[in-house]
């Protein structure tokens, strides 16, 4: 499979500066999302890229995530598995707690959401600092699941958020410097 190019989709999303604070220019992808091409270009070319990894499950990290993920599990014929705020999920629950610029935030998942050795695709919009995603690939790791990648439509290069990943391959649509 070839890669398909997504600069192109960079004209569908929206800059909006000063959110959600002075100073941060928010690239706004609801924009590229309404468009019927640019949501199907960019769900094909996250299923390019896993194709042929046997991807059991797509995990996507709430909120944000779960726009891309059950799509993308769709495409690839897995299954999805919400990774949810504290307190949202009925069943017994793994959770990790993680640090952000001022204060903590928790994520939960059930225990038995994934089976040891099953190839987890874990998915969210955007790869900031890398702190959600450091938090979710600790609860995939503590369930015994094999990470076959990280996803995401959205990278921040200047915030080295993929550094984190060293042993992962991370995957990102578009790229902004
Ligand atoms: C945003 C985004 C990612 C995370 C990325 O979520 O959807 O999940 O931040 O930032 P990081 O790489 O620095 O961790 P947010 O905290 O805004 O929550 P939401 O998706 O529920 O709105």
């Amino acid at each position: 499979h070839r890669p398909i190019n997504c600069e192109p989709l960079k004209e569908l999303v929206r800059t909006v500066p000063d959110f959600p604070k002075p100073g941060i220019l928010f690239y706004d992808i609801t924009t590229l999302l309404k468009d019927k091409t640019g949501f199907a270009e960019m769900i094909d070319a996250l299923a390019a890229h896993y194709l042929d990894r046997d991807v059991d499950l797509v995990l996507g990290i709430e909120a944000r995530g779960f726009i891309f993920g059950p799509a993308l599990a769709y495409r690839l014929n897995a299954g999805f598995v919400p990774v949810r705020k504290p307190r949202k999920l009925p069943a017994p629950t793994a959770r990790v707690t993680y640090d952000l610029e001022y204060g903590t935030d928790t994520l939960e998942i059930h225990l038995d959401a994934i089976e040891p050795g099953q190839n987890v695709v874990l998915v969210d919009d955007l790869l900031a600092t890398g702190g959600t995603m450091e938090a979710t690939v600790k609860l995939v790791q503590q369930l015994g699941g094999h990470i076959a990648g990280l996803g995401f439509a959205v990278e921040l290069d200047f915030l080295k958020g993929r550094d984190k990943f060293p042993d992962y391959d991370v995957f990102s649509l578009l790229h902004y410097s």
